[in-house]
């Protein structure tokens, strides 16, 4: 029997929790495969994520995909040493189809299976071997996490990534990536709405309309001062588009988009680095498709160097789901020699962070 360095485990990953479907392999931390199929395109004339569309959209991606990935990777199910799957958070049908699947996979291939939790997923992707679009050297730790998406905005405390994350806040509504998509949509712009925003601010003037920061006033800060709110926002937005059609003149797209971004750039930038200097962790760590966002990085970049804050951006592959950093963070399990998961445990929409497996 051929011996296993479990220090460098070959894992396959499948990431399902939202509409991409993504396959990733690696060993330990090396990337071999990072394979995406997105639903994308079959959203786009509902203005959001259809849970179910996703769901059956995964369905019929996934064995391409997976077949796809160990082409890429060069290796065989029979070499594998674990297969990992996102178990939660995430849309429960969508989790349900890669967790049937994970296990199938597993069970038919008599390896070991560990189910994962997705955000802390996202902050696995940073261990694998890439230049990172921003930072430099491996990773550091205790890190404060931002990560934003279409389907969250949490910030953790990452002090041990297998054994202590915590988080200190989330959205109490909508996710960042989801007030884009619907501002976006107010504005008569297509989906998915944040690279749409980011064309149409670049003509913008970020300061022309002051829009609310959500959860930033004093009182606000005494019980959720990592909270995010997005949904005032969305609803400020509407009204100014409202009383310029009501007004008979056009609506300030460029204005409007830049001045949208700029409030929630900078409402998610003061309580990330506000996380940073109240528990004394210099080290910002982003994730999540949001991060396409070019004011964000921009913005981030210079408000991390004014705090004294390194700043650590994983390449936009690796930022938006994928499987990868779903096999990463196994890896990563596998070494620290946590056991398998049992194949009792089920898809969990609302999957703790503190569970970093399930
Ligand atoms: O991580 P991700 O690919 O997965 C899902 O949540 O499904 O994130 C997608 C989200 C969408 O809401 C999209 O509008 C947002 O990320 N997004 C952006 C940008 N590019 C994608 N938001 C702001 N600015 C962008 N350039
Ligand atoms: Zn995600």
């Amino acid at each position: 029997m051929r011996t296993r360095n479990l220090q460098r485990a070959l894992v396959l990953g499948i990431e399902t929790s939202c509409d991409e479907t993504g396959i990733g392999i690696v060993r330990g931390t090396e990337l071999l495969a990072n394979v995406i199929a997105s639903s994308m395109d079959e959203h786009a004339r509902y203005g959001g994520v259809v849970p179910e569309i996703a769901a059956r959209a995964h369905l019929e991606a996934l064995t391409p995909t997976i077949e796809e990935a160990l082409r890429v990777a060069g290796v065989r199910l029979a070499d594998l040493d674990a297969v990992a799957v996102t178990s939660g958070p995430g849309l429960a049908g969508a989790l349900m189809v890669g967790v049937g699947a994970a296990k199938a996979l597993a069970v038919a291939t008599g390896k070991p299976f560990y189910a994962v939790n997705h955000l802390v997923g996202h902050v696995g992707a940073d261990l694998l071997n890439h230049e990172p679009l921003v930072g430099e050297g491996e990773l550091e730790l205790p890190t404060i996490a931002l990560l934003v998406s279409g389907g969250h905005t949490s910030l953790l405390l990452v002090r041990d990534l297998v054994s202590d994350v915590e988080l200190l806040g989330e959205t109490i509504d909508d996710a960042a990536g989801e007030a884009f998509d619907k501002v976006a949509r107010l504005l008569g712009l297509p989906y998915p709405g944040g690279p749409e925003i980011d064309r149409a601010a670049a003509a913008g003037d970020p300061t022309a309309i002051r829009f609310p920061r959500g959860l930033t006033a004093p009182k606000d800060l005494e019980r959720h001062r990592y909270d995010f709110s997005f949904s005032g926002l969305k609803t400020a937005v509407a009204r100014h588009v409202e009383a310029a059609v009501a007004a008979g003149e056009p609506v300030p797209v460029a204005d409007v988009a830049a001045s949208f971004r700029e409030a929630v750039v900078d409402v998610l930038l003061t309580k990330a680095l506000a996380a940073c200097r109240d528990l004394g962790v210099p080290r910002l760590l982003l994730g999540g498709g949001v991060v396409a966002n070019r004011r964000l990085r921009e913005a981030a970049v210079e408000r991390c160097a004014d705090a004294g804050v390194a700043l650590r951006i994983p390449p936009l592959s690796l930022c938006t789901d994928n499987g990868a950093m779903i096999a990463s963070l196994a890896a990563q399990l596998i070494a620290a020699g946590h056991p398998p998961s049992s194949l009792g445990v089920g898809a969990d929409s609302t999957l703790p962070v503190t569970e970093i497996q399930a």
